[in-house]
């Protein structure tokens, strides 16, 4: 089955963190008119984000098995949308230039520094010339080897900042050891659109660095004119519909050691 380009509707997710309702929308707003054949979410968890993506193709790749066979399971009927096992900072066999649209949200801090260069290395590497690179970053692991491989990929590379202080106290006020899901209010209808009322606010600080947390990378024109085509047909399946780029452990294609964590 073949996705179409559909009308671009506003984008509203609600989420518990303002932060994170803020990078959704903008990241869905900015994906809503973006056709084109290959779309990666890299790295995609359980697939969850695959609706923002208007390519003919959605590939969800990720380090963790579980979690995209759960995505791969829910989206069966679906022919268009694939996933990838593979560790973000190692994907050498992704083709320069095949992949039309990247967006890779809450997860290169995961990453060690090393690791986190290699990937966005390779992320810049693999995007299309007339592509789109979105990725989200904490301000303070922004190193200067990364905006040096930026610049050295892409023409026009925008900065959208995000998490300012107004979420952070919001968020602040609910978090257990970092994380909203666990607090029995937060989650509330109510409490989720006000997460959304505030996550407004965001736009109004988006220029402004120093009063925030994170940076919202958005990368286009690219200077290296080369495009491949993306072909991951040399590498083997599982379940038939993930790509399987780790290496071998053992021989079993299904069993697999590696921490979901960089
Ligand atoms: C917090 S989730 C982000 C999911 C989704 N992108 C989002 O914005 O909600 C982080 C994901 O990164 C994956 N991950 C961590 N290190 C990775 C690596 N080196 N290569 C590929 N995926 C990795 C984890 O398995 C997890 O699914």
């Amino acid at each position: 089955m073949v996705r179409r380009s559909s009308q671009a509707r506003p984008a509203m997710n609600f989420t518990l963190r303002p932060s994170k309702t803020f990078l959704f929308d903008l990241v869905e707003h900015k994906l809503s008119r973006r056709g084109g054949a290959i779309g990666l979410d890299a790295a995609a968890e359980n697939l969850k984000n695959r609706k923002w993506f208007k390519t003919h193709s959605y590939y969800g790749l990720d380090i963790d098995l579980n979690s995209l066979r759960r995505g791969i399971e829910r989206a069966s009927n679906n022919t268009s949308i694939y996933g990838i096992l593979a560790d973000l900072a190692s994907i050498d066999s992704i083709q320069e230039g095949s992949v039309d649209v990247i967006v890779s949200t809450n997860t290169l801090y995961h990453l060690s520094e090393d690791q986190r260069l290699r990937a966005v290395s390779h992320l810049s590497r693999i995007v299309s010339p007339d592509g789109l690179l979105l990725m989200d970053l904490p301000i303070q692991l922004v190193s200067p080897s990364i905006d040096e491989v930026l610049r050295n990929n892409f023409l026009t590379i925008e900065r959208l900042y995000f998490r300012n202080f107004i979420s952070r106290f919001y968020e602040g006020i609910f978090e257990r050891d970092g994380d909203l899901g666990s607090h029995p209010i937060a989650g509330t209808k109510p409490f989720r659109l006000l997460a959304w009322l505030v996550s407004r606010l965001e736009y109004l600080t988006s220029q402004r660095p120093q009063w925030n947390k994170q940076v919202l990378f958005i990368c286009t024109d690219k200077k290296n004119q080369v495009k491949l085509p993306f072909d991951l047909s040399t590498y083997p399946m599982i379940d038939g519909r993930i790509y399987n780029l780790l290496p071998r452990i053992g021989g079993d294609q299904t069993s697999f050691s590696i921490s979901a964590r960089g």
